[in-house]
C-alpha cells in the first residue's frame, strides 16, 4: 500500500451532502405542508434499500465461491462467514418495521395518497434478492396477470430478469452438494443400512400405537394409517424413481444425489470434515426461515396501516402479502430434511476407516502416534 494518500474528510467519504439531500417528501413538495412522519417513512425505506445492497454485495460474493469446480476449505469458511453476515442483517430488518410502527395509520393517511401507484413491490433490489438466492419465476403468487417485474423500469427489468438467468445460490449449492465424495463409502452401502435403521424405527413406532391400550380401534387405525403415509414420504429418499417423480410433480425441488449428500451432511454433522458443510446448510434455512419472518411481519404490519384496503401498489395488500409469506421460500427441501433424521443411537455405525477420512488428519496421526 503506497504510504501518502491525502487526507480523508470524514463526510466527503462517505458521500453525506449528497445521501442527507436524497429525504424528499412529496407532502411538502405537493401541498407545501410537511406530514411529520413521511421523513420517517423515507428513512426507513432507504436503510432497507441500503442493506439489500450489502446483502447481493455478499450474495454475489458467495455465488462466486460456489461457482467454482472446486471450492477449497478456506473459501468454505469465508462463504459460510458471509452467508451468517446475511442472517444478522436480516434480524436488523425484522427490527427496523418496530421503528416504522411507530407511526400511527392516521399519521399515514397524511401522505399516503401520494405515493400511488410507488410500493415496495417496485424495489428492484428486493427481487433481484430473491432471484439470487433462488426463488423460481414459476413459483411466484402473483396478484395479477402481469409479470412481477411488470411494474419496474425498463433499466430495472432488464436487471431482474437478467438475474432469472444467472445461476442462483440454490443451484449452486445443489451442484455443490451432488458433487460431494462422502456418498461413496468403499465397501460399505450406508443407505442400505440406513434404510434397515429406517425401517426398525417405523417398526418400533408401529409397535407402540398398536399397543398403547389408551386408544380405542378406531383411533389406533388413524394413526397407524397416518404413520404408513409418512413412513411411505420418508422411504421415497431410497427410491430415485419416486423421487424424480415428487420433483416433476413439484413436491420436491432437490436433485437426489443432492438430498442424500445433504442428509448425510446432517447426520453425521459431529464429524469434523462435515462441521462447515452442516453449518453451511444450517444458515440456508435460516436465511429462508428470516425472510418468511420478515414477510409474516411486513404483512402483519401493513394489516395494522391500511387494514383490508388495497396496496398503493394495487394489490389485495394484506392477503397477497401473506400468500407470499407462505409460498416464496428456497430451501425449504433443506429445512423438510428433519423428516428423515434418526436418533444418534440409531444411526448405523461409519467404518473405522472412513470415519478416519472424516476427522482431522492432525488428530488422528496423534491418536496413532499414542497407540
Ligand atoms: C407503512 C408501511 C408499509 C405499508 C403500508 C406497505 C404496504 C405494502 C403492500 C400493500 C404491498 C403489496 C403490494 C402493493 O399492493 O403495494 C407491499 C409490498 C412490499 N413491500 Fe411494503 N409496506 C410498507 C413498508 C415497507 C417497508 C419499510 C419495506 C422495506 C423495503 C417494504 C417492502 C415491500 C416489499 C419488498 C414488497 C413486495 C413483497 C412481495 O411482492 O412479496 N414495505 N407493501
Amino acid at each position: 500500500m503506497k504510504a501518502n494518500y491525502p487526507p480523508l474528510y470524514y463526510s466527503d467519504y462517505l458521500k453525506l451532502d449528497k445521501l442527507l439531500s436524497c429525504q424528499n417528501p412529496k407532502s411538502e413538495e405537493y401541498e407545501g405542508k410537511l406530514a411529520h412522519d413521511e421523513v420517517l417513512f423515507i428513512i426507513v425505506h432507504q436503510a432497507y434499500e441500503l442493506w439489500f445492497k450489502q446483502i447481493l454485495h455478499e450474495l454475489d460474493s458467495v455465488r462466486d465461491i460456489f461457482a467454482s469446480d472446486y471450492i477449497n476449505e478456506n473459501n468454505m469458511g469465508v462463504a459460510l462467514g458471509r452467508l451468517s453476515r446475511i442472517t444478522e442483517i436480516q434480524k436488523v430488518l425484522i427490527d427496523q418495521l418496530n421503528i416504522l410502527e411507530t407511526m400511527t395509520p392516521m399519521d399515514f393517511l397524511e401522505f399516503r395518497d401520494f405515493l400511488v401507484p410507488a410500493s415496495g413491490f417496485q424495489s428492484y433490489q428486493f427481487r433481484l434478492v430473491e432471484n439470487k438466492l433462488g426463488l423460481r419465476p414459476d413459483q411466484r403468487k402473483l396478484f395479477d396477470k402481469s409479470a412481477y417485474y411488470s411494474r419496474l423500469t425498463p433499466a430495472h427489468q432488464a436487471l431482474v430478469i437478467a438475474s432469472e438467468e444467472e445461476p442462483s445460490l440454490y443451484d449452486l449449492v445443489e451442484k455443490w452438494l451432488e458433487r460431494t465424495p462422502f456418498l461413496k463409502l468403499k465397501g460399505f452401502d450406508f443407505w442400505e443400512n440406513y434404510k434397515a435403521a429406517v425401517q426398525t424405527a417405523f417398526q418400533h413406532d408401529r409397535e407402540i400405537i398398536e399397543q398403547n391400550p389408551t386408544l380405542a380401534e378406531g383411533q389406533k387405525e388413524m394413526e397407524l394409517a397416518e404413520l404408513s403415509k409418512s413412513t411411505e414420504g420418508f422411504l421415497a429418499v431410497f427410491d430415485e424413481e419416486k423421487h424424480n417423480t415428487l420433483r416433476e410433480e413439484g413436491h420436491r425441488r432437490l436433485s437426489y444425489a443432492a438430498t442424500q449428500a445433504a442428509l448425510l451432511i446432517n447426520l453425521f454433522r459431529d464429524e469434523p470434515i462435515l462441521h462447515i458443510p452442516f453449518k453451511l446448510l444450517t444458515t440456508l434455512v435460516e436465511i429462508d426461515e428470516l425472510f418468511t419472518a420478515w414477510r409474516h411481519r411486513h404483512a402483519q404490519m401493513v394489516q395494522r396501516m391500511i387494514g383490508t384496503k388495497i396496496g398503493t401498489g394495487g394489490s389485495s395488500g394484506h392477503h397477497y402479502l401473506r400468500v407470499t409469506a407462505e409460498s416464496h421460500k428456497v430451501f425449504t427441501d433443506l429445512t423438510n430434511l428433519s423428516t428423515y433424521l434418526l436418533p444418534r443411537s440409531q444411526l448405523p455405525p461409519l467404518p473405522e476407516e472412513f470415519r478416519k477420512n472424516l476427522g482431522f488428519y492432525y488428530t488422528y496421526r496423534n491418536d496413532e502416534d499414542k497407540s
